[in-house]
């Protein structure tokens, strides 16, 4: 390794605890492990972090509806979380939840801190009061006639029908979607977090050069227009940590959200012995990156970092969003089927699959990715199936029939491998900036190659000319040599595939050590390392993620 090895701490979301996992968090959560996975091939200390984000009305209202405690809601929703994840491959260096001593703690503290240097304003405003629930609504939980095409059922801040956005006293006849009567207005203090103090901090973090250029015009175009004041208060009744020096009044979940990153952490620390303070508090030791989706660009572009700055943390180095998820051109449908579960799709499909197919669309930008399922069977087929393992299958059968499995005592074929191995450093560069697709393409363009290089020798016509015995070695091994390259590099995106390559190889696959190539090297018996995408699996699915 040439440069030190970093020390990296990685995020994505962190899930409300509200619901199950859909492929839409998938897309995140596997974009996060590959990074992360990469990193550590490279020699780089990167620990992934995520956790529940437990708080808030909506999980407070589900848990009633379900006859359960929030408390028991948010234990339940956690352990199918991370069994979605762990399905999916996704490794956790921690799993925590908002609900925490340690955020409580932290919340607390960034709070105080902020509210010392004057940075909270508290103003009475007036909002929609459900009586018979005793509850402030928010505007989802308002329901009405919209004032400008005249739908009826509507909520509180867009229509459906004519996409127009309004406030809730727009509404025609309004009323509370939680129980049905008409709310009423109420007056209340709440308290504001200023976030226009920031304006400078905030100019040179959207001019670092770090963030994706998309974000940072985003992030300008909202300093342009004048920063406003962010409400981070919520009247009880409310799932939260409440306020110190403020009785009855709620952490908004936004608040203490992002930094459950910084609880996630602590916890993690205090069970593994590493120093916190490297992580969060000292900026030079340690990289630190959030992966989030767009749509939350504003609370960890503009909030978190003002938040981290006024309470004497260090700042990210960058937030890196990623587009939505479509599913057949369209935005995933209930009734299509295409509003898939994390869970559905394990029941009837290999995760890798789907990691490689992710992996082949994602980019460093915002575009949206689009999961195309004909185009998923496909492409999965023909690149992992077709192409790369059927380099290392071809060969396998004919060093197992003629040469017990080993691999011949010298390499025939060096430039060809020293091609494959210094592509390397292109394909890091590429996974680095999150340019997966590309580094896809690299790596299947590579198999192409490799395979050419085998249909020309035709190991198959030399096997059956007399005294070409160790031509049918060379080339065998050359294949198998050059499949260990494409493997090492595909490892980030397909683990468990890696890991029975391994098995096959009988070495661990690791960037560092390509430059040494198997020679005089014994083979496990091969077995299938991957089966063929079946349709009928995916129309399984599909059918049973119809509403
Ligand atoms: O949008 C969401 O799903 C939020 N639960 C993400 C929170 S990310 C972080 F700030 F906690
Ligand atoms: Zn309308």
């Amino acid at each position: 390794m040439t440069e030190a090895s970093r020390k990296i701490l990685v995020t994505s979301a962190l899930p409300y605890a509200n619901g199950p996992l859909h492929l839409g968090h998938m897309l995140e959560q596997v974009q996060t492990d590959i990074w992360v996975r990469f990193q550590r091939s490279r020699g780089n200390h990167c620990l992934y972090i995520c956790a529940d984000d437990a708080h808030g009305t909506a999980i407070m209202l589900s848990a009633e509806k379900a006859g359960i405690t929030p408390e028991e809601q948010i234990e339940q929703v956690k352990a199918a979380h991370l069994k979605d994840s762990t399905g999916f491959l996704v490794h956790f260096d921690n799993y925590h939840s908002t609900h925490s001593e340690e955020n409580r703690r932290w919340s607390e503290t960034i709070y105080k801190r902020i509210e010392q240097q004057g940075h909270i304003a508290v103003r009475e405003i007036t909002q929609s009061y459900d009586q018979e629930k005793g509850l402030f609504l928010a505007d989802r939980f308002i329901k009405g006639t919209c004032p400008k095409c005249k739908t009826p059922d509507q909520y509180g801040d867009n229509c459906e029908a004519c996409g127009a956005t309004y406030s809730p006293v727009d509404l025609i006849d309004p009323i509370s979607a939680l129980s049905g009567t008409t709310p009423v207005d109420r007056e209340s203090d709440h308290l504001f977090f200023r976030l226009g103090d920031f304006e400078e901090l905030l100019r040179g973090w959207t001019r670092s050069g770090s963030l994706q250029p998309a974000v940072a015009n985003k992030l300008n175009e909202w300093i342009e227009a004048g920063l406003q004041d962010w409400d981070i208060s919520r009247d009880a009744p409310y799932f939260g940590f409440e306020i110190p020096g403020h009785p009855g009044k709620y952490f908004y979940v936004w608040l203490d959200a992002p930094i459950g990153y910084i609880a996630s952490t602590e916890d993690y620390c205090a069970r593994s012995g590493e120093d916190f303070d490297s992580y969060w508090i000292r900026e030079d030791e340690t990289e630190l990156y959030h992966f989030i989706g767009k749509d939350i660009v504003n609370f960890h572009g503009l909030f978190w970092p003002a938040m981290l700055h006024t309470a004497g943390l260090r700042m990210p180095n960058a937030v890196y969003a990623h587009g939505f998820l479509t599913v057949d051109g369209t935005k995933m449908s209930k009734s299509r089927g295409t509003f898939i579960m994390a869970s559905t799709y394990l029941e009837h499909l290999d995760p890798e699959y789907l990691r490689y197919y992710f992996a082949a669309k994602l980019s460093s930008g915002v575009d949206d990715i689009d999961l195309n399922l004909n185009d998923f069977v496909q492409r999965v087929n023909s690149d992992l199936v077709g192409k790369v393992v059927n380099i290392a299958s071809r060969c396998a059968g004919f060093l197992r029939k003629k040469f017990d499995n080993r691999m011949a005592s010298e390499c025939s074929e060096q430039a060809l491998l020293d091609e494959f191995i210094s592509a390397g450093d292109d394909i890091a560069a590429l996974y680095e900036t999150r340019d997966f697709g590309r580094a896809m393409r690299e790596i299947i363009a590579l198999a192409d190659r490799a395979n050419q290089y085998i249909d020309d020798k035709k190991p198959w016509v030399l096997a059956k000319e007399e005294g070409r015995e160790q031509e049918v070695q060379d080339v065998c091994s050359t294949g198998i040599n050059l499949f260990r390259v494409l493997i090492t590099y595909l490892k980030p995106v397909l683990p468990e595939m890696a890991a029975r390559a391994e098995q096959f190889l009988q070495i661990d696959v690791d960037w560092h050590s390509l430059k040494s190539p198997l020679i005089d090297h014994q083979l496990e018996v091969f077995k299938p390392l991957l089966q063929r995408v079946d349709p009928e699996h995916v129309d399984a699915m599909v059918s049973a993620s119809k509403a």
